[in-house]
C-alpha cells in the first residue's frame, strides 16, 4: 500500500511539471523509440528511477532526480526527421536539452548533471552524482526495453497518464 503510494506521488509530480510546461508536453508529438512517445519515455525513465531509488533504499534528493530525469532528452526536435542539424543526435543532445531546460528552468547542480551526463558512456564525462547515475543506468534500460517491444510499452504506466501524451 504505502509503496502504491509513493508510486503514485511519483507520477502525480511528473504529470504537475508536464501540465505546467507546454514544450514539455508538446514532446508527446515527438517518436522516441518504437511507438512511444519522447515524453512517456522521459515519465518512464522518471518514475522508474525514483522506483529504483526506493527499492534500493538510496538517500537520493528524488525532486531533482524526478525532474532531471523528466528533463534528459528535452532536445525539443524529432530525431528520425532527417536534417542536418539532427546528426550525430547521441553525442549532442544532452547538451541541446541542457541548454533548453536552462532557458525554461532554473536548475540546482544535481539536475544540470542528470541532464548532460545522461548518455554516459557515449559522451564521456561520468555521472558526478548518485541521481545522475541512477537516469543514466534506468535510461539505457528504458531505452533498450522500448526498442525491444516497438509497440505498446509501458502497459501498466499507460492507462495512469493521458492517452495523448503516450503516443505520437
Ligand atoms: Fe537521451
Ligand atoms: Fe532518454
Amino acid at each position: 500500500m504505502e509503496r502504491d503510494y509513493e508510486n503514485w506521488a511519483a507520477l502525480l509530480f511528473c504529470m504537475r511539471v508536464v501540465r505546467h510546461n507546454p514544450r514539455l508536453a508538446a514532446t508527446a508529438l515527438n517518436r522516441q523509440h518504437g511507438d512511444t512517445s519522447c515524453l512517456l519515455h522521459s515519465v518512464a525513465v522518471a518514475f522508474y528511477s525514483a522506483r529504483l531509488a526506493r527499492a534500493l533504499g538510496l538517500r537520493v534528493r528524488m525532486s531533482a532526480l524526478v525532474r532531471g530525469a523528466l528533463l534528459h532528452d528535452y532536445f525539443l526536435y524529432d530525431w528520425h526527421e532527417k536534417d542536418a542539424s539532427h546528426r550525430l543526435h547521441g553525442f549532442h543532445h544532452p547538451r541541446t536539452a541542457l541548454n533548453n531546460a536552462g532557458r525554461d528552468y532554473v536548475l540546482t547542480p544535481v539536475e544540470q548533471d542528470i541532464i548532460l551526463k545522461h548518455m554516459f558512456p557515449l559522451t564521456l564525462q561520468p555521472p558526478r552524482y548518485l541521481e545522475s547515475l541512477l537516469v543514466c543506468l534506468v535510461d539505457k534500460g528504458c531505452s533498450l526495453y522500448e526498442t525491444a517491444v516497438r509497440r505498446n510499452a509501458y502497459p501498466s504506466l499507460r492507462p495512469l497518464m493521458p492517452s495523448r501524451l503516450c503516443r505520437p
